[in-house]
């Protein structure tokens, strides 16, 4: 297992460029499967996760080719209907088969994703969305197995407990293009992979309107071709490295940073006192003490993102003044808290708020990423803390951050990817 030896206290500065969004990419890979064409996806960042779901398509039959950032895929023998469990288990996102696999064979047998260390994560909206499509769902031995030879359109609120689901939008949408007839999907989630897979569908020659708002409707249609599709930068890496610049009292330049995709992060930066300037398909970040605490609640896109929760929660940890961050979706997404204060941070976790007040320094400490963003905080909080942090199982943090001691290193930050 590799773990990062940074040596922090150094301001960084210079160029970051961000990789092609993770979460884009995942749903748009399962998609291609929609049509028996070759679909090419441009911007595919190497990860981790990128891999498992590569995976998992070949396992179903598909033919996938990754040269550079080009995704190749060919569909035309995708006949296996299973997603089983030792791939399923690595990452949530596979569930995503669930409704590609009806939309194409009409069944599908996936693994039931399980347990996540950031809390529970239940996929009962995206069952009840396919049912309404006319799909029979069973669980089978810890499988889901969905049957449906003839979906047909229905109408179909995906509210959930924590607002819309981005998965259970998704896959219903997956299943629903090329369904009889028209689906309305309400309280649909209007998050930016969301909007990036509606139009990837499209592309394919689906019929989808209302995209980027809650109301999607869809009009089936018989078939479905390949596609050309270039993947949008992630705003979640962006905001890591924008935090980056600030944490350190650095400034970096986070090229393919798109500002409009990030409002609520640059808002609340600069509401802390951090520069931002967006400079056309580029972000400009720079910060100087002193800076300012501010209140954080997560909220579904344009909200504030659950996956910046704690990246900017190591940097209000070096923020002179008490802050609360209210974690409104996953409500027990804390786990990277006891270690921040292991390095000398001071947060209190009281039901879904984190009270943080803000130290002088932090000091660097031995500790152990348990979750991919919380394992980005805890680099970041590397980046600044005195002496030595190493991160172990920096496993969590290459499913979602590309090549991260590299780019780190890129700015000037004294940060070594060791291997045991
Ligand atoms: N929920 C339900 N029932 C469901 C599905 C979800 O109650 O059937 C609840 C969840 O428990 C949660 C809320 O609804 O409280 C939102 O979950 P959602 O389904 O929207 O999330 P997801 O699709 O599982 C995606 C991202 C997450 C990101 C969330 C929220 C991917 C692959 N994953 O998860 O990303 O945090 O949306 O924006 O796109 C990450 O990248 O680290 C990550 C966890």
């Amino acid at each position: 297992m590799d773990k990062f030896v940074i040596k922090g206290g150094k301001r960084l500065e210079g160029e970051i460029s961000v990789s092609g969004s993770k979460n884009a990419a995942l749903p748009l890979i399962v998609a291609s499967i929609l049509s028996d064409d070759i679909s090419v996806i441009h911007n595919v960042a190497k990860l981790a996760d990128i891999d498992s779901m590569n995976q998992i398509l070949e396992v179903l039959g598909a033919k996938v080719q990754l040269s550079g950032t080009d995704l190749k895929i060919e569909p035309s023998n995708c006949d296996k209907f299973e997603a089983p469990y030792d791939l399923v288990r690595k990452m949530r996102a596979s569930v995503y088969a669930l409704g590609a696999l009806l939309g194409r064979l009409g069944r599908a047998r996936v693994s039931f994703p399980g347990g996540c260390v950031i809390g529970t994560r239940p996929i009962d909206l995206h069952l009840i969305g396919l049912e309404k499509l006319g799909a029979k769902i069973e669980i089978e031995h810890g499988y889901i197995v969905a049957t449906g030879n003839d979906l047909r359109g229905a109408d179909i609120d995906l509210m959930g407990p924590h607002g819309s689901s981005v998965g259970a939008t998704a896959n219903v949408m997956m299943a629903a293009v090329r369904a009889e007839g028209k689906t309305i999907i309400r309280n649909a989630s209007c998050e930016l992979q969301i909007v990036e897979l509606a139009r990837f569908l499209n592309g394919m020659g689906a019929n989808i309107e209302g995209i980027g708002t809650p109301v999607l409707i869809i009009n089936g249609v018989k078939k479905l071709h390949g596609v050309e599709y270039t993947v949008i930068p992630d705003q979640i890496e962006a905001a890591a490295y924008m935090i980056a610049a600030a944490i350190t009292r650095g400034s970096i330049l986070i090229k393919n940073g798109i500002a409009a995709h990030l409002e609520a992060v640059i808002d609340k930066l600069r509401g802390i006192g951090v520069e931002v300037e967006d400079k056309n398909g580029h972000i400009m970040v720079s910060a100087k003490d002193p800076l300012k605490p501010i209140d954080i609640r997560t909220a579904p896109y344009p909200g504030f993102p659950t996956d910046v929760q704690s990246p900017i929660m190591a940097l209000l940890a070096t923020v002179d003044g008490i802050s609360v961050i209210t974690e409104t979706i996953y409500l027990e997404r804390f786990m990277h808290v006891s270690e921040l204060n292991r390095m000398g941070a001071n947060i209190k976790v009281e039901g879904n708020f984190a009270v943080v007040k803000g130290v002088p320094r932090l000091s660097g400490a031995p500790v152990m990423a348990s979750e991919l963003r919380g394992g980005a905080a805890l680099v970041l909080a590397g980046l600044a803390a005195e002496n030595q942090t190493v991160v172990s199982r920096v496993y969590h943090i290459d499913r979602g951050y590309e090549h991260m001691e590299q780019k780190l290193t890129g700015v000037g930050a004294n940060i070594e990817r060791l291997s045991d």
